[in-house]
């Protein structure tokens, strides 16, 4: 096995928003994303999330199942992920906390260990998920992923934030959404400053 540097592999980040909806304004923030990357990287959204078990401790005795082990594999293979939360009662979704939970085991063992994490996050009220943000930095702070402290993006009243198409028509939300891609590059690159090393074998 040999170490050879390959610059030229793209970034990858992956976007996994916490709503299942179809017309989730999560969902769309991810892809306003994938429009405001910067050169050499990519962002694959995860679509996996609404076929994960809710968690059972019996079941995953009996070995990890199908759609969990996709999303750890994919976790692993990315450079850095990037969550959209919805905000539900104040705080993270179920179907978010649950995926993240079941990652998260064995204990010692989880995807996120090290990860290069960001948040953002788009609601219908004033709030606009900060709550909810608040409480994901813990759980991801619980999981030893490395969460990004800085800028938040913050959609507060969706609603009035984005066009018939799904596009994002506040020119502050997407200025941050952009600095808070290049953030969490440099982020990841501090972090795993080997990034351009590859292994072949
Ligand atoms: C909500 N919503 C909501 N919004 C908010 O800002 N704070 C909150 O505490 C809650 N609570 C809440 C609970 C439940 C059960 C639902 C279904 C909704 C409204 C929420 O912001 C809205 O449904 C968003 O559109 C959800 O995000 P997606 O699905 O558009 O990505």
């Amino acid at each position: 096995m040999s170490v050879v540097a390959q610059p030229e592999t793209p970034f990858r980040i992956l976007g996994i928003s916490g709503s299942l909806r179809a017309g989730s304004y999560n969902t769309a923030l991810l892809r306003v994303a994938r429009r405001l990357l910067p050169e050499g990287v990519e962002l694959h959204i995860y679509d996996g999330l609404g076929e994960i078990p809710l968690y059972n401790e019996d079941v995953r005795a009996r070995g990890e199942p199908e759609p969990v082990q996709r999303l750890r594999r994919a976790i692993l293979d990315a450079d850095a992920v990037l969550i959209a939360t919805p905000e539900y009662n104040w705080s993270v979704p179920g179907v978010l906390q649950n995926a993240i939970d079941w990652v998260s085991r064995p204990a010692g063992q989880s995807a996120f260990r090290g990860k290069p994490v960001a948040i953002m996050g788009a609601s219908t009220s004033v709030a606009g998920t900060l709550r909810a943000q608040l409480q994901l930095r813990q759980v991801l702070r619980s999981v030893d992923a490395l969460t990004l402290p800085k800028p938040e993006v913050i959609v507060a009243q969706a609603p009035t934030r984005f066009d018939a198409e799904g596009d994002l028509t506040d020119g502050t939300a997407r200025e941050l959404i952009s600095a808070l891609l290049s953030g969490l590059v440099a982020w990841a690159r501090r972090l795993n400053p080997e990034r351009t090393l590859v292994e072949s074998r």
